[in-house]
């Protein structure tokens, strides 16, 4: 894993934008792997204002989310369709059919869940993974005790993680019990993760990813078994 140490959040995200403008403008073709939640915003931000600026093209593009919350529609505003709509895809010349993201609000799940990774599949996988960290280790929402040979799947989320999301609705009791999120497997097949931690909120994670045990107990550890890893860590997430 490489690590590249920032100063804050916001050269977090320069820096990142820098790495995915630059892999965009070399494969035109590129399918990126996308995240929601607050770490990617700043990224999503610059790609958007370097498309105005600089017209880096997304027509070819393709882009699959990691997961999204079962039972929100594409239109709910807390869906994580809509999030990435708003973030970012609304706002570059990506063809809306390239874009993925798992449908939330399906009859059945699990159908939906084979149809996504065999979509993933049909593509030829991700070429750049971005993944932001839950402060349980969770990737994805591929929460601890997941399996590593996990692929996209219907996932309980933990007590921490709806505690944690709460922030984006106006009630703890509005945030989902389930989602459908992309297997452990599903993204170690990534040829390209970059993993972005900001805040001191994240320190432990960030340590335990560095030094704990390689298990299940700790999603985000498999990462160290990955060949193509960037982390861009800030001060307060690298602590002292
Ligand atoms: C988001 C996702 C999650 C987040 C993680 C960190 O699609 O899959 O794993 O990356 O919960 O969230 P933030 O960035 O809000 O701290």
């Amino acid at each position: 894993m490489k690590i590249i140490k920032v100063k804050n959040y916001d050269e977090m995200s320069q820096k990142a934008a820098e790495m995915f403008i630059g892999k965009i403008r070399r494969n035109p073709e590129i399918n990126l792997g996308l995240a929601t939640g607050g770490s990617p915003v700043g990224l999503y931000k610059q790609l958007v204002q370097d498309h105005q600026t600089n017209h880096t093209s997304y027509k070819k593009v393709k882009t699959f989310n990691l997961d999204e919350y079962i039972g929100l529609s594409g239109e709910h505003p807390n869906s994580y369709r809509y999030f990435m709509n708003e973030q970012l895809l609304n706002h570059v010349d990506l063809n809306k059919s390239n874009t993925h993201v798992p449908l939330g609000d399906t009859e059945n799940p699990g159908q939906q869940c084979s149809h996504y990774e065999q979509l993933l599949k049909e593509h030829g996988g991700v070429d750049l993974q971005i993944l932001g960290i839950g402060s349980n280790g969770h990737i994805g929402f591929n929460e601890p005790g997941t399996s590593f040979q996990s692929e996209t799947h219907i996932i309980e989320l933990t007590p921490s993680t709806r505690e944690a999301n709460a922030r984006f609705f106006t009630s703890l009791e509005e945030v989902p019990t389930h989602a459908i999120t992309m297997g452990i497997t599903s993204i170690m097949r990534s040829k390209e993760i970059l993993l972005l931690i900001s805040g001191d909120s994240k320190q432990d994670a960030l340590s335990q990813l560095l030094q704990g045990a390689i298990n299940e107990n700790f999603p985000a550890s498999i990462l160290r078994t990955h060949p193509c890893v960037t982390i861009i860590a800030d001060e307060a997430a690298l602590g002292k």
